[in-house]
């Protein structure tokens, strides 16, 4: 298990303090980084936080019987959950977290950031048409101003989906408060806390924009 820590403006905030983690994001965050050693760092990242964000995922206990005895043992609980990543770089984060939940449903909902008002704009969504019935991990590197995170969220909770957690990589201050302001209930898994964000919206000391680093699309 790693440390988590907690910060007391955020309660909801957990910050996964791991040395590997730790380790990866400052590559991750280096501007000699490639498109393809970024893409395989925000997976392995991912991989770890993903760890620390299923541990409430429940379990049913079923009588198994092993080559030395009967015993009783724990499996995931249906329904399986949904996978959301924020397009585009939400994407990158999604093949780690099938590797945890190979069962997982995948959703897709498309947001960019206008780059004058800062605001999102949709231009896509799809989910399973049960939903209200499963856990929803929503996934994006980045939460900025926090804009593109709570429309997501809004957007979930519009379909009737109760159950939901964020996991990103970087966190602005601004953008977590604007984000528990309207999703107190919505738990954040992080790897980092950043200073803040510049007067264009982005994230200091931050990585720069992720979806063009990912896709080598600078
Ligand atoms: C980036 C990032 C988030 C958003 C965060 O995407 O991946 O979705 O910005 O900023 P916010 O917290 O201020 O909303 P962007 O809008 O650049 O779209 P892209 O992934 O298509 O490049
Ligand atoms: N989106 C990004 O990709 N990077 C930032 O720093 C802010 C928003």
């Amino acid at each position: 298990m790693s440390v988590i820590k907690r910060h007391e403006a955020f309660t909801n905030f957990f910050q996964i303090l791991h040395p590997l983690v730790a380790g990866k994001l400052s590559l991750l965050r280096q501007q000699q980084t490639d498109h393809k050693l970024f893409r395989e760092l925000v997976h392995e990242i991912t991989l770890l936080l993903g760890y620390e964000a299923t541990q409430n995922l429940s379990t049913n206990t079923v009588e198994i019987q092993t080559p030395m005895e009967k015993c009783m043992a724990p499996f995931l609980a249906g329904p399986s959950p949904v996978i959301l990543p924020i397009l585009r770089a939400g994407v990158g984060m999604v093949d780690a977290l099938l590797t945890l939940m190979p069962q997982a449903k995948v959703g897709h909902i498309g947001l960019f950031r206008d780059e004058k008002t800062l605001k999102p704009e949709g231009y896509y969504f799809k989910i399973p048409e049960d939903s209200d019935k499963r856990h929803f991990y929503v996934c994006d590197p980045m939460l900025a101003t926090g804009g593109s995170a709570i429309r997501a969220v809004n957007t979930l909770k519009k379909h009737q989906v109760k159950s939901i957690t964020f996991i990103c990589l970087l966190a602005a201050p601004e953008g977590l408060k604007a984000f528990f302001d309207e999703h107190p209930d919505v738990p954040i898994y992080s790897a980092s806390l950043d200073r803040c964000l510049n007067s264009k919206g982005y994230i200091c000391p931050g990585l720069g924009d992720a979806g063009d680093r990912m896709f080598g699309t600078l």
